[in-house]
This record gives C-alpha cells, structure tokens and sequence, in this order.
C-alpha cells in the first residue's frame, strides 16, 4: 500500500497528472521515456487518481509528448554547456532531472511551492549537484542563492498559465537580469486554451489559469532581453506521437490547419545574453 499521502490543491495538484502519465508510460510497451523514477515514485503516493477519471493511455501521451521535447531541448544545451545551471520553475512532481542525467558540470534547481517540495524529497532520490527550492516562484529572494555567470537554462514546464501576466512577466525580466546568458525554455495557453483547460483544472484541483500567450512575441515585447528561436505546436507534436488512437489522430489532421487552435499550447524556446 502506497505511504507518502498526498493533498495538493490548486495549481500545486495538477502536478500529480504529470506524475500519473509519465509512470503509466513507463510500465506501457512500448514506453515513450522509460521514466522508472517517475514509476517508483508514485508507487509512494497515497492519492485518490480515480476520482480525476484519467484516461491513462492519452494522459501518458499527452505528458511524455511535451515531457520528451523538453528533454530533448534540456539535453542539447547541456550538450554545448558541459558547465551549466538548470533552473526548473514549478518543477511539480517531475523527474527530468534522473531522465536527462546532467554530467558533474551541471548544477540543477527545482523550483515549486514548499507543499510540493516536501513531497518531492518524500518520493524521489536525492542526487549529486542537484537542489530543491521550496518557494513562489514569483518571490524574489530565492535566486539569489542561484550563481549568474554559467550559461543557465531556464525550464518552465506547465507553469506560465498559472501565474498572473504581470508576475509572469516581472519574473522573466528578473532572471534575465540575473543571469548572463543562456535559454529558457516554456510551454504555452493561449486565451481558447485557458478558457476550455480553465474549467478541468478548476473542477478537478480548484485551480486558476490566468495568464494566456497567443504568440512567442508576446513575451518577447514583455521581456525584451528574449529572442525566440523556436516554436513548436504541441497539437501537432501530439497527432504525431506513436500509439496515439487512430481517432485523435485525424482529429489533430483535421484541427490543425485552424490556427487559434494548433496554436493553442506552443513550446518555446528563447536566448539571452550574448
Ligand atoms: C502542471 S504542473 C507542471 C509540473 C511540472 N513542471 C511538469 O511539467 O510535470 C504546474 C506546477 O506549477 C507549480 N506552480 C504554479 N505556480 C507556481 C508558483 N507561483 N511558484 C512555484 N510553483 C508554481 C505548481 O505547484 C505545479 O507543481
């Protein structure tokens, strides 16, 4: 019988979903990321998943999709930074760190609130270079903490939708100005999204959305130190994805040529800094 018992409300709840998919892939075959720590980790936690009526198969799909790209981006700006910080904000219950596996040059910082931090160090491994910081991320003192001067990647993973614009924006400017250079990484609502996303999130957790992005220029206007260099439709990521229903999959051919609607969750990636 699973130990950790968990209660997380709010945005802090929609942390457990992720967990969810990545291990309900982990045991499927074949499996798209393998995430065992993310399996063992949940064998941990003491928490309701069937009220949330989760269809396992699309929910793993849906996670490791965007799970797997940001890893890949992760992976390959380690690969040109062989001494390098990582900056995850609202990590939730996410184990890329142990997926990506950052070589001894690479310092790794997971960001989320204290409830979801505490959690964390109950189900997960500890590991070398690697530090948990239980706070906002919108306060402002725990960056200090965090060294400016090595190329720094910034991953922001299903978290700029849960934050107010203004403190979304304040919070980009602020790491750009602390850090000297490097890549942030975010997924994106944009306002169709948040209206239809808004209702789920709020039923199952009494979460909030509030913050949509219609577009990589969005913030690039909001946050003039970010340059975009890549965007991607996590629809059309999605309709590509191997194992998904044959269904969903001309549902995505037939969508995707409506532009609010393949733009509805982007992945972006911007740089800083020379
Ligand atoms: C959808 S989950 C995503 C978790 C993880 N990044 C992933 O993709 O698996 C959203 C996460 O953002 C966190 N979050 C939302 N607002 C936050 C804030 N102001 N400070 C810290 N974490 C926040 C929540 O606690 C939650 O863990």
């Amino acid at each position: 019988m699973a130990g950790v018992k968990v209660r997380l409300d709010e945005a802090m709840g929609t942390s457990l979903i992720m967990l969810y998919g990545l291990a309900h892939d982990a045991h499927a075959t074949p499996s798209i990321l393998g995430d065992t720590v993310a399996a063992q980790a949940l064998e941990k936690v003491d928490y309701d998943f069937a009220r949330l009526k989760l269809s396992p198969k699309l929910t793993a799909l849906a996670v490791t999709t965007r799970a797997k790209h940001f890893d890949g981006w992760t992976s390959r700006f380690l690969a040109q930074h062989e001494r390098a910080t990582v900056v995850n904000l609202g990590a939730g219950l996410d184990s890329r760190v142990w997926r990506v596996a950052p070589g001894a040059g690479v310092t790794w910082y997971d960001v989320d609130y204290p409830e979801v931090a505490e959690v964390r160090r109950k189900i997960f491994p500890s590991r070398d270079n690697y530090h948990l910081i239980g706070s906002s991320v919108t306060e402002p003192d725990w960056l200090e903490q965090i060294r400016p001067d090595l190329p720094t990647l910034i991953v922001a993973q299903g978290l700029t939708m849960y934050l107010q614009p203004e403190e979304g924006q304040s919070l980009f400017r602020r790491l750009t100005d602390h850090f000297a250079h490097g890549a942030v990484i975010l997924d994106t609502h944009n306002s169709y999204a948040l209206r239809r996303q808004n209702k789920l999130v709020h039923r199952h957790f009494g979460a909030t959305m509030h913050w949509a992005i219609n577009g990589p220029d969005d913030l690039e206007r909001a946050v003039p130190q970010l340059h975009c260099t890549d965007v991607v439709s996590g629809l059309v990521l999605q309709g590509r994805a191997p194992g998904l229903p044959i269904a969903y999959k001309i549902f995505v051919k037939l969508v995707q040529s409506v532009p609010v609607i393949r733009d509805a969750g982007l992945y972006l990636r911007y740089e800083f800094g020379s």
